[in-house]
């Protein structure tokens, strides 16, 4: 539910300029079938049922002419679904080329963002079944003042740092145990984490010069702001959410969409 404050004007990024190795396919993530139709298909629709984007710009992987008719494809779809009348006006459907790294896919479509853009949320085309209710729970708290504000869901297991065991240690396993976090602290993070657009291009522009090693460490967009120092803030995200990464990931996205009541029987 809308909480009554002023929405900002709000562009969604969708990275699906992906590979997809781990999923193992031997085609890029985003044009792998769920169910009847491509894994972006299914990210873009559910972006646009949330109904907050002024426009949607993806990241493809460059030259993937598959991949940019599916857009035109649904731009189309989008088009013939929309009636004047509704609230929200038609989005505007943008493509770009990605990069190498994710981070290089979100400075890609940052730098296509729409003049006036107040906030934007970055979205893994890869977390296909993300709830409306999620994409409202960011820019809600985008509305109420939050400069960084992302999805997460409390972790299930015990999480534990190791090391590698070394000498004599070395025979008996390959791991010590070196600690246990505290579980209640920690949270899975998801996607769409939303920001103010400044504060993610100047969070971006300091990532641009990272040595290989440390472009490799960045797996979001909210840790670039951290570093900057500014708050991020979290809200309930969704387990129906989950990143399809692999072929086990896949089986269960099937089966939320096969589900008896759609992909709605799963809540929280
Ligand atoms: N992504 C992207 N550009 C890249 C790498 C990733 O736009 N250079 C996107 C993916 O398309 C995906 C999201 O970032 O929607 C999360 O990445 P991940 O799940 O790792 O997808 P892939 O990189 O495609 O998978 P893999 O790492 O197994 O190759
Ligand atoms: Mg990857």
């Amino acid at each position: 539910m809308n909480n009554g404050l002023p929405r900002p004007v709000t562009a969604v990024v969708i990275v699906a300029a992906g590979s997809g190795e781990r999923l193992g396919y031997g085609m890029p993530k985003a044009r792998v079938p769920l169910g009847s139709d491509a894994i972006l298909t299914h990210a873009l629709r559910g972006v646009a049922a949330a109904g907050v984007a002024r426009q949607i710009c993806v990241a493809l992987p460059p030259g993937d002419t598959v991949l940019q008719e599916l857009c035109a494809a649904f731009a189309e779809e989008l088009r013939a679904g929309h009636d004047d009348n509704q609230e929200n006006p038609l989005p505007v459907l943008t493509t770009v080329d990605g990069g190498a790294t994710r981070a290089a896919s979100v400075r890609s479509a940052l730098a296509a963002l729409l003049d006036g853009t107040e906030a934007v949320l970055v979205h893994d085309a890869a977390r296909a079944l993300t709830p409306e209710y999620v994409f409202h729970r960011v820019v809600d708290s985008l509305a109420a003042g939050a400069v960084a504000v992302i999805p997460a869901v409390p972790v299930v297991d015990t999480v534990k740092m190791v090391t590698p065991t070394t000498g004599d240690d070395s025979s008996i396993a390959p791991e010590l145990v070196t600690g246990t976090a505290p579980r209640e602290e920690l949270r899975s993070v998801q996607t769409p984490q939303g920001f103010r657009l400044s504060t993610l291009i100047q969070a971006h522009q300091a990532a641009a010069d990272f040595d290989e090693k440390q472009a490799a460490a960045v797996t979001d967009d909210a840790m670039l702001v951290e570093l900057l120092g500014v708050p991020v803030h979290a809200v309930h995200g969704s387990t129906q959410s989950l990143k399809i990464t692999t072929p086990l990931d896949l089986i269960i996205a099937e089966g939320l969409l096969e589900g008896p009541l759609g992909i709605r029987w799963v809540e929280g």
